[in-house]
């Protein structure tokens, strides 16, 4: 069964969207498989984000992904990575869907709420980073 990374940024926690976040990945048949709620460091946050280093605004990024905690997960099920990111909208809140996360949200391209892994190589890299095996609790649903 496919998993993915899927992270509530700071601007998500402090604004108490952690709890409407996870029921949207609950309502769409989505298994939790892996929470935590912590705080970046700036190494393990530029690692994390290592693909955007040239960019002008890492910088800007690493300073924010680590202002405050995030909440962390690992999601499984079906297509899970592909429609996650569907879930989630598109990077610039404001060109997102209404509907979508970033769509009913977000309005700031930083502050997008929530970040997820883009590829099945991604998903496996940031899992890897940001959990140990024995954090990950996979089940089978009984009721
Ligand atoms: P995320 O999905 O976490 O992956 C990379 C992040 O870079 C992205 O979400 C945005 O939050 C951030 N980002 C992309 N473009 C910009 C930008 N122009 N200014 C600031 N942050 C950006």
């Amino acid at each position: 069964m496919e998993r993915t990374y899927l992270m509530v940024k700071p601007d998500g926690v402090q604004r108490g969207l952690i709890g409407e976040i996870i029921s949207r990945f609950e309502a769409k048949g989505f298994t939790l498989v892996a929470g935590k709620l912590t705080q970046l460091s700036r190494d393990l946050a530029e690692t994390h984000y290592g693909e955007h280093k040239e960019r002008p605004f890492f910088g800007e990024l690493v300073d924010f992904i680590t202002s405050g905690p995030v909440f962390a997960m690992v999601w499984e099920g079906e297509n899970v990575i592909k429609s996650s990111r569907t879930l989630v909208g598109s990077t610039n809140p404001i060109e997102a869907s209404p509907g979508t996360i970033r769509g009913d949200y977000g309005v700031h391209v930083g502050m997008n709420l929530i970040h997820g892994s883009d590829s099945p190589e991604s998903a496996v890299r940031e899992i890897n980073l940001f959990f140990t095996e024995d954090e990950l609790v996979s089940y089978k649903k009984t009721i």
